[in-house]
């Protein structure tokens, strides 16, 4: 198998930067241009939001289909997207697609009902293109699916008698399920043998994550730590029997981070540049940010930055309940997040009662975030479960000290202050062992009292920003799952029901 012509088409719901809710984007805007690099031949499949279809150049109709999945006319496109490097295939069905807010939920934050179609067309298209039906020019050896948006691809291709294509399905985030009703099934052109426990059901309904899980001939998931934590009952979500009996399968590779967007040297959306070689003018990024957000100009303050969706997963609440005790330190917090409305109220209320000193912004704002993870000095992620995390990785690049819960790939990517990595100049940021009012308050005092200590503060600050976390490594690490799914023997007519 040569490596140059090894076909691979990745597929998922979202990608930076032009349709993004939050780290799956930034996934798919950078993973498929790393597996290029290693010369592996990688298209894209996503849906074909009008963020998508719009800028989409060079489009060729390659194929066009009748009604299907609720949808009265259906065409695949392939084309060009500005800031991707690889080609995209674009499912063009205007009325499964066009609509108003984010990919997944309505302007009420209720996912659309018909989400079952609109991701089940997705995982569809992707198996037969891999089948040579849709663009006989470029047939996919190996179908890589992202989150339970892309999971029925592989129920598709793994059902089907005829294919020797392989698959991988990825889990970004256990916690979504994309669940439908038995009903559905004909919709979604699946057949009644799947709908079983050993199939794609659970407790009653169809699965589109179990789906990837079960039927996938790969599994992987976007850290070491959370791979090994999806097979307890605590963090598999009721999934941990599926995941553990396919444990064989079952992979860990770490996210990366795409450092030419976020590079502290060259990014354009700051005043001021620092690196590791240049640490001074990371002052003047605080400053910056402290006037453009109305924080008291104090260069003393240890200011926290927060940049989240406020969900239960990302433990805001725990942050919300111990800042208050914090404040009659010098201490600042600049939290920029949407999500939750009870949250959302949690910060406001936070914010009017130390004015100067909390800053809350709900909005999703590219820019704003860039110039908080660069300005802060502690980056906070007290996240209950985290199955990789990019914020903190983004920290790490600009000095933010990341202040993280042991848990998933914040585990796996931040080296805790103690005494131990201080004096050997390995330390990295904070890390608390437990979801907890009080493990998250005494993290906020040991980095406050290391902040106190500037040399030492400095020292850290510089070890954070030389951390290598590119998506080189993590390309060479699926590159590879690949190529031994390619040359292994297909399993999938015995394996499957
Ligand atoms: P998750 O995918 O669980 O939300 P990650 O840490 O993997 O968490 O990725 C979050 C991504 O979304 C990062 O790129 C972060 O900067 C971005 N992000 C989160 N909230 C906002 C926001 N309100 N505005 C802009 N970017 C945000
Ligand atoms: C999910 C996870 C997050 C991860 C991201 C990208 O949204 O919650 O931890 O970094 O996907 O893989």
């Amino acid at each position: 198998m040569s490596k140059s012509s090894t076909r691979i088409l990745q597929v998922g719901a979202e990608i930076y930067p032009l349709v993004k809710t939050g780290g799956l984007g930034d996934v798919m805007g950078a993973l498929p241009s790393a597996l290029e690099r290693l010369g592996l031949a990688v298209r894209l499949l996503l849906p074909g939001y009008p963020a998508l279809r719009k800028p989409l150049t060079n489009v060729s109709l390659v194929c066009r289909l009748g009604p299907a999945f609720g949808a009265a006319s259906v065409q695949v496109l392939l084309g060009r997207l500005p800031g991707i490097d690889v080609p995209v295939y674009l499912i063009d069905a205007p009325s499964l697609y066009d609509r108003p807010g984010n990919p997944y939920v309505d302007g009420s934050g209720e996912g659309w009902n018909d989400n079952p179609q609109r991701f089940g067309l997705l995982g569809w298209v992707a198996a037969y293109l891999a089948l040579g039906d849709i663009d006989p020019a470029w047939r996919p050896q190996l179908v890589h699916g992202h989150d339970w948006h892309a999971g029925l691809a592989a129920a598709y291709l793994a059902l089907h008698p005829h294919t020797d294509c392989r698959t991988v399905f990825t889990v970004h985030n256990l916690a979504f399920h994309g669940l439908f009703p038995q009903t559905l099934l004909p919709v979604l052109q699946l057949p009644e043998s799947s709908f079983s426990s050993d199939g794609l059901e659970f407790h009653g309904e169809g699965s589109m994550i179990k789906a990837g899980l079960h039927y996938a001939d790969a599994i992987t998931t976007v850290s070491p730590s959370y791979a090994r934590e999806i097979q307890t009952t605590a963090f598999g979500c009721g999934l941990e029997g599926v995941i553990t009996q396919r444990r064989a399968q079952l992979h860990g590779i770490l996210n990366g981070v795409d450092y030419t967007v976020w590079n502290s040297t060259t990014d354009p959306r700051l005043e001021a540049h620092f690196d590791a070689a240049h640490p001074e003018m990371k002052a003047a990024a605080k400053g910056a940010l402290q006037r453009q957000l109305g924080l008291r100009v104090d260069p003393g303050a240890m200011l926290i930055g927060v940049v989240s969706r406020l969900t239960s997963q990302k433990g805001i609440d725990l942050l919300l309940e111990v800042l208050p005790r914090l404040l009659v330190e010098n201490v600042q917090l600049a939290l920029l997040g949407s999500g939750d409305a009870e949250l959302e109220a949690a910060c406001r209320a936070l914010a009017a009662a130390a004015p100067g000193q909390v800053q809350v912004s709900f909005a999703y704002d590219e820019t704003l975030a860039h110039r908080i993870i660069a300005g802060v000095d502690v980056i906070a992620v007290p996240s209950r479960f985290e199955p990789c995390g990019l914020t903190q990785l983004y920290g790490l690049r600009y000095g933010s000290l990341p202040l993280v819960h042991r848990v998933g790939g914040l585990a796996d990517t931040v080296v805790d202050a103690d005494d131990k990595a201080l004096a050997a100049d390995t330390a990295t940021g904070f890390v608390f062992n437990a979801p907890t009012t009080q493990a998250l308050e005494q993290a906020v005092r040991r980095a406050l009292a290391l902040y106190r200590q500037p040399d030492r503060w400095k020292q850290v600050v510089c070890r954070a920003m030389v951390q290598d976390f590119s998506w080189d490594g993590a390309a060479v690490a699926y590159a590879d799952l690949y190529r031994r799914l390619l040359e292994a023997k297909p399993v999938r007519l015995t394996k499957r029901p």
